[in-house]
């Protein structure tokens, strides 16, 4: 099958792209690298994936884009542009290119790296307890479910599970686990965030919730997948970092045929998920489709 194209989502990412400049401090007269960094990381392109789940969440909730979405979308790309540069740090993936780009600590150096990390998070905490228009218990809600999914419950657990289980043989409900928490864990608070931010109920809250949980695994057996079947041009990473670190994926485990129906089953749920939720839902479904079928 050749790779998806994105689904019509320009809009919003426009937008984000926007908002992400907005966001980014001055740099310091005296260390302007680590805004220098900071502004690297955060705009060197990328899909946009986290913002445009949450945008096109709030569009399955009847809601338009807004300040307060825009905070809840730019915080989640902070957070994400942050675990990518610690994620490529020596000591973690040791890898060198990103988004096409030489990584942060080789186009700058592994200490301003390191910060940048630091920065952008703190940033986006920053960002979710200022959102306008949302009442004070909907942004200590947002701290707190954004503190879940990027801490040591959520994908910082997962990348300490993904560096332990370096040439281990991880069983199919282990590397599930570790899956769901280095990637699955944003991908899920982007959604569920969302869902605080427009004061969705319980239901949807539920529904939402569920196709983030298949959403968010589909999106790394993906991930696992295009390590072995792109190339490196086309993925603006290192093709085969994955089996050259002699890290357990979906691929290693259940071969590539075995994690393409993985993904495809959980692109299935993922739908399933969505339909109490009506047409509205519909660029919720193509990005599940994107996600699934990416070429990138
Ligand atoms: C890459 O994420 C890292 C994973 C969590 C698998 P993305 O594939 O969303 O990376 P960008 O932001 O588009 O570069
Ligand atoms: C990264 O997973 C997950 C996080 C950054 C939290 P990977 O290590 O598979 O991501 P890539 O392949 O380097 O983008
Ligand atoms: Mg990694
Ligand atoms: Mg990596
Ligand atoms: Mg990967």
């Amino acid at each position: 099958m050749s790779p998806a194209s994105p689904p019509d989502t320009g809009h919003w990412q426009a937008r984000i792209e926007r908002i992400l400049k907005d966001v980014l401090p001055e740099p310091d007269p005296q260390q302007p690298a680590l805004a220098q960094a900071m502004a690297y990381s955060l705009s060197n392109g990328g899909k946009r994936i986290r913002p445009t789940l949450v945008y096109a969440s709030a569009a399955a909730l009847g809601q338009a884009p807004g300040p307060a979405l825009d905070s809840v979308a730019a915080s989640l790309e902070c957070i994400h542009a942050y675990s990518l540069i610690h994620d490529d740090l020596p000591a973690m993936d040791d890898d060198d290119l990103r988004r096409g780009q030489p990584s942060c600590h080789i186009a700058f150096d592994e200490a301003t790296a390191i910060l940048a990390g630091d920065a952008l998070q703190a940033l986006a905490f920053e960002l979710v307890a200022d959102a306008p228009e949302l009442s004070a218990e909907q942004r200590i809600g947002l701290v707190r479910a954004l503190a879940r999914a990027a801490g040591a419950q959520g994908m910082v657990l997962g990348q300490a599970i993904d560096l332990g289980a370096v040439a281990q043989e991880l069983d199919l409900a282990n590397l599930e686990r570790m899956h769901q928490h280095k990637t699955g864990a944003l991908i899920r608070a982007s959604v569920s965030m969302a869902a605080l931010a427009c004061s969705a109920g319980p239901e949807q809250h539920a529904s939402l919730d569920q196709f983030a949980l298949c959403t968010g695994l589909a999106f790394q057996v993906q991930d696992d997948i295009l390590d072995v079947t792109a190339d490196t041009a086309t993925l603006g990473k290192r093709q085969g970092a994955d089996s050259a670190r002699h890290k357990p994926t979906y691929v290693s485990l259940l071969g590539l045929e075995g994690a393409r129906s993985k993904a495809e089953e959980l692109l299935a749920k993922s739908l399933a998920a969505l339909d109490p939720l009506g047409a509205d839902a519909d660029p919720l479904r193509a990005l599940a489709r994107y996600i699934v079928h990416r070429g990138h």
